[in-house]
């Protein structure tokens, strides 16, 4: 059951929201009444995104930057306020044999994955511990506890990305703010279409389960953040039907 009111004008932060997880997670809580701010690099497909938000009567601002460049992180967090959640969903992924990464490919991942998202993270949690209040919402990956051939880096990002947000929930217990680790499989978005090493796109090709929908880990999030104030979801997996 889905609770509006408890939603209704919060005011919540989404990163990476200009496609997948991010964009569905903006739309689900759109039509649930919150005050979003929403942020990515590409400004154009943030416009696109907002339009659809206020056809769903919601509030909606936009900023778009580059969370790899710490003078706009900092801007963001001052727009961003007293905001009662932060979703971080941005992250970028190169699949490939750890042998043929390039270092750039592998600081690419763990720059956005991992320190990016540790330094927005960091602005807007002080500023949580201050009010005494807010829900910090972490996107990490079943690659945070498995790892697999051609995902490597990706795994130990995520790795990372998960041993802060456990260690953060762990400082921040009994300061009135929690802490929610998402963990999905597969999902269906553009996230792998930078990966083209050939044995990248044969095994994305042999796949037979069908990937999660975008929508469906965002169902996730609306759950997690809309429980009772002292009901805390720590960690949600999610994994297509028949995914081990
Ligand atoms: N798809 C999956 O199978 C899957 C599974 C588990 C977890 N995840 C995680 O879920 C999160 C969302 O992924 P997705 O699948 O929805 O991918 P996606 O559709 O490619 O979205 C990634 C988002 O991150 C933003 N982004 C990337 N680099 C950025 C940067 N430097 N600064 C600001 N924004 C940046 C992108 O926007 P711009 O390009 O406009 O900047 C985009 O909005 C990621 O953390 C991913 O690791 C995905």
């Amino acid at each position: 059951m889905q609770n509006n009111h408890l939603l209704k004008g919060k005011k919540v932060l989404i990163t990476g929201a200009s496609s997948g997880i991010g964009r569905s997670t903006a739309l689900a809580l759109a039509q649930m009444g919150c005050d979003i701010l929403v942020t990515s690099r590409r400004h154009s497909e943030l416009e696109k995104l907002a339009l659809e938000c206020q056809a769903l009567g919601a509030r909606i601002e936009i900023s778009a930057g580059d969370l790899n460049n710490p003078s706009y992180v900092e801007e963001l967090a001052l727009k961003a306020g007293d905001v009662d959640i932060l979703i971080n969903s941005a992250g970028v992924l190169t699949y490939a044999p750890i042998l043929e990464m390039t270092a750039k490919e592998c600081m690419d991942m763990f720059n956005t994955n991992v320190l990016a998202t540790f330094a927005l993270t960091s602005e807007i949690a002080r500023s949580m511990v201050k009010r005494k209040s807010g829900h910090i919402v972490m996107i990490t990956s079943t690659a945070a506890r498995e790892v697999y051939k051609l995902g490597g880096v990706y795994c130990a990002t995520k790795h990372a990305l998960s041993a802060i947000t456990r260690s953060l929930r762990l400082e921040l217990q009994g300061s009135g703010i929690r802490v929610t680790e998402i963990a999905p499989g597969m999902v269906d978005t553009p996230i792998r279409d930078t990966s083209n090493h050939p044995a990248v796109l044969a095994a994305i090709k042999a796949r037979t389960i069908k990937a999660l929908t975008p929508q469906e880990v965002a169902q996730s999030v609306v759950y997690a953040i809309q429980t009772d104030f002292n009901c805390c979801s720590d960690l949600i997996e999610l994994r297509p039907r028949g995914a081990a």
